[in-house]
């Protein structure tokens, strides 16, 4: 057994199982699907079965991905020093960064990142009380022709996806297919580059550790090599999400969890490494704008079923969220 540093090292009881379990995968989705209601039911059982599936002819051109790909790999390639050029900062919230943690334990991975938009219009806290020095601009490495447009076009083509997916969502849970869009008006999407390098103790660190994603849904583009798990909602057991060629990775975040009242939940996930291969993956996470008011939404709630949340500002719920060193603010905290 090799060794990692005890930054890495995961509580036992979060310890990735590494054998292999018995399973069908989680739901896969064609999306050329002519029936529009077969196609609805389908993405209404996945939401509120496994808050996770895949999804295949989703109109996103596969030269892009081996674009995007070069791209990641090409800049993780880079020497240390180039990449610190870009890093994430107590003033620069997007860029390179390799020492990542989720729920205070260092992931075994390092990341790039960057918003989809400009996002100047987006304060760095929406609340003025706050004494936030961050700023929110990307940073884009030097010496990579291309890079930069390539990102940008893959998030272009993303968004596309990702509306397409809200108008689904809507309709599978009895809405009209159009009552999402205004919470997106001056939306952003964080896309991520990550690089989980092999790792000497795949039973003790993980990639990600486990967490639920704070957005209105995430698209994950992953390779062939593995590694991401979600916790089964029927018995809590942690199922891979096995690579599936040309298909992306969909899930349900908190946002969605509390517009319907529960009726999706984001589902807790997490991606194991191996000693072997190096895993890449791209997650698309898109986010509401930020002065959005979320709450549950009315059509959705009644006596019966009242509404299990309280209002809150989106954009101060992913500030509270983002900030390393702060205790990671969950949905569970705006319960009623
Ligand atoms: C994540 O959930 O942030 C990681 C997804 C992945 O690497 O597959
Ligand atoms: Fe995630």
């Amino acid at each position: 057994m090799g060794e990692v540093d005890q930054t890495f090292i995961q509580a036992a009881d979060h310890r990735p199982k590494l054998e292999t379990i018995e399973f069908d995968g989680i739901p896969l989705i064609d999306l050329s699907t002519g029936d529009i209601k077969v196609l609805v039911s389908e993405i209404a059982d996945a939401c509120k079965n496994w808050g996770f599936f895949q999804v295949i002819n989703h109109g996103v051109p596969l030269e892009l991905f081996t674009k995007i790909n070069i791209a990641a790999k090409t800049f993780f390639d880079r020497p240390i020093e180039e990449k610190r050029k870009v890093k994430r900062d107590e003033v620069n919230s997007y860029g390179y960064h390799e020492s990542e943690h989720t729920k205070n334990v260092r992931d075994w991975k390092e990341v790039f990142d960057f918003l989809i938009k400009d996002p100047s219009f987006l304060p760095a806290s929406p609340d003025p009380e706050d004494k936030e020095i961050r700023t929110l601009r990307n940073q884009w490495p030097e010496n990579l022709p291309e890079f930069r447009e390539v990102c940008q076009e893959y998030a272009r083509e993303l968004e596309k996806l990702a509306y397409q997916l809200l108008e689904l969502m809507a309709l599978s849970l009895g809405l009209p297919s159009n009552r999402f869009d205004s919470y997106f008006e001056d939306h952003t999407a964080m896309i991520r580059f990550n690089h989980y390098p092999p790792c000497p103790c795949p039973e003790l660190a993980l990639g990600v550790g486990r967490h639920k994603d704070a957005g209105a849904l995430t698209i994950v583009a992953q390779d062939d090599v593995g590694g991401l798990q979600v916790k089964r909602k029927s018995d809590g057991v942690w199922v891979p999400v096995k690579p599936t060629p040309n298909a992306l990775v969909i899930n349900v975040g908190d946002t969605i969890q509390v517009w319907s009242n529960e009726a999706y939940e984001s589902v807790e996930h997490r991606v194991v490494v191996n000693s072997e291969r190096e895993r890449f993956s791209i997650p698309v996470f898109f986010f509401p704008s930020h002065y959005v008011m979320v709450k549950p939404l009315e059509e959705l709630v009644n006596e019966q079923n009242p509404a299990k949340y309280k209002e809150y500002n989106f954009g101060k719920f992913f500030v509270a969220r983002s900030r390393g060193d702060y205790k990671k603010l969950e949905v569970e905290d705006i319960q009623i």
